[in-house]
């Protein structure tokens, strides 16, 4: 049997013969009783099954109802019910909805002061950053934002230090977290911690399904209700966790977050870095992972975009044997990729510099939601003129694609307002992008031509982003 071993507030669980795409949320509810953790929509948009998960690497929030119980082996798990201390007294940050009417119908609350409560452990003061994972429909977004302001300047809980202690504890003394045994599972799943481990069972095991940071398999369970067995959870493999600088190259392991990406990304690549900012919410940052965004193959992923533009080389491993292929090359047409059976991704490469790397991401709302359009331009200019063009977008075709005829407008000339309008105009051939719930077709196309001018505005040092738009 799978064991799974974590702590839960406080509290140490053993579990096994459990299903290995078990949700944490319902788990909670209908195994422990603990239901202030909510179900809202079950697909990691409202954050009312907000969690906080420990681990050596700190704590952050994550939606129990796409973490899979496996996920957590060797964790420290909070809920809200862990949140105000043994003795029943409040969190700063629960004491202060109290005082800034923070809840209505209060369905949302217990999500909130979770993520909130792991914000003031972190010392985390961006609000709109911190709870943009948090939706709420009656009490409105103020008194929440009041009540976060106002514990701000609040000691850390004693009590929310235990779980980092412990696992801080147990991880230093060479010990397992909590407990129990890691690496091979017997079936129904298996939990590599190393990728050559991981690439012989994939091998023999093909039509396996690999779970990184869930944040697609996971609605593939709550919506789709499909079975995934037999599955390999790629969270305990930390050498695909590694982000490392070599020869001008940045070399990202497929295991990377999106919010450890972002992170490192903040002084090397600002513009992609402000692009995962509005990457879903911090709870979905926290979970997915950069080798999940690439081999979902989905036409409207963030991060695709942004690594083309880069020119970044993917690379895929099967077995023993590894290659390299250019990104843009991976994506044969809608949700085909060029990946063989028993291959995985385990990291891609990219430029430690590319000051001219610019993104912009258009979607109905400005957080946590899925881009319409994604552009991505970097272009190089050498004595006036354009001599390397690399445009890439999301959201204008079944693939991530590159605006080839764009590019080609643009190379051997200066890049003035009459080429990038020229370039606007060539792009009509590159896309024919389609009208769905997000977006019409013309309203990509002309979004996508007008951010052509939008990166020479941008380059030229003029106001872009639609966070600096006056009135
Ligand atoms: C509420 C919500 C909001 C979202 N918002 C955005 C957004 O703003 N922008 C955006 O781009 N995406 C968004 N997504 C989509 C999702 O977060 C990404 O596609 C995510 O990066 C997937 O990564 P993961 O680690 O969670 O992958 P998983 O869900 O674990 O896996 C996704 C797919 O990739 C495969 N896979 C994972 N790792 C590997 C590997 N190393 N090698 C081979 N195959 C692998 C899995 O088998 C599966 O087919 C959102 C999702 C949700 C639920
Ligand atoms: S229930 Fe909505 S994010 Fe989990
Ligand atoms: S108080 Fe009702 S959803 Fe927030």
């Amino acid at each position: 049997m799978s064991e799974i071993a974590f702590l839960l507030n406080g509290t140490p669980v053993q579990l096994s013969g459990i299903a290995p795409t078990r949700t944490l949320l319902d788990w909670l509810r209908e195994e422990r009783g603990l239901k202030g953790t909510k179900e809202g929509c079950n697909e990691g948009d409202c954050g009312a099954c907000t969690v906080m998960v420990t681990d050596a690497g700190g704590s952050r929030v994550l939606n129990g109802c796409i973490l899979f119980l496996p996920q957590l082996h060797g964790k420290a798990v909070c809920t809200v019910e862990g949140i105000s201390a043994p003795d029943g007294r409040l969190h700063p940050v629960q004491q202060a909805m109290v005082d800034h009417h923070g809840a209505q119908c209060g369905f949302c609350t217990p999500g909130f002061v979770v993520s909130m409560a792991t914000a003031h452990l972190n010392g985390q003061t961006d609000h709109d950053d911190t709870l943009a994972g948090n939706l709420c429909r009656c009490t409105g977004y103020a008194p929440i934002i009041r009540a976060a302001k106002a514990a701000e300047t609040a000691p850390v809980p004693d009590w929310m230090q235990t779980d980092r202690a412990f696992i801080l504890a147990q991880t230093s003394s060479g010990g397992e977290p909590p407990s129990a045994a890691r690496g091979a599972d017997s079936p129904p799943f298996f939990r590599p911690t190393n990728s050559d481990d991981l690439a012989d069972w994939y091998l023999e095991n093909t039509g396996a399904t690999l779970i990184a940071g869930a944040t697609d398999v996971g609605l593939w369970v709550t919506k789709h209700l499909r079975d995934l067995a037999p599955v390999a959870f790629l969270n305990g493999v930390t050498d695909l966790q590694q982000i490392e600088r070599q020869g001008g190259m940045f070399h990202i392991g497929a295991g990377v977050t999106i919010a450890a990406l972002r992170a490192f990304l903040e002084p090397h690549h600002p513009s992609f870095a402000e692009l995962l900012r509005r990457y879903a919410s911090e709870q979905i940052r926290n979970a997915a992972t950069i080798g999940g965004n690439i081999a979902n193959g989905s036409p409207i992923g963030d991060g695709p975009p942004a690594l083309i533009a880069l020119g970044a080389k993917l690379h895929l491993r099967r077995g023993d044997e590894m290659r390299s292929i250019p990104l843009e090359s991976f994506f044969l047409d809608y949700r085909k990729q060029d990946r063989q059976a028993g291959e995985f991704v385990a990291g891609l490469s990219i430029p430690d510099s590319a000051p001219a790397l610019r993104c912009y991401k258009l979607s109905k709302r400005f957080d946590q939601d899925i881009s319409a359009v994604c552009g991505c331009f970097n272009l190089t200019v050498t004595d006036g003129k354009v001599t390397e063009a690399r445009i890439a977008f999301g959201g204008m075709a079944g693939i991530p694609k590159r605006a080839a005829h764009a590019e080609a407008a643009l190379l051997g000339q200066p890049f003035t307002e009459a080429t990038a309008r020229a370039a606007a105009a060539a792009m009509a051939q590159d896309f024919t992008p389609l009208s769905d719930m997000r977006a019409s077709a013309a309203y990509r196309l002309t979004t996508a031509q007008n951010m052509v001018l939008r990166y020479l505005h941008d380059l030229n040092g003029m106001p872009v982003s639609v966070l600096g738009v006056q009135a």
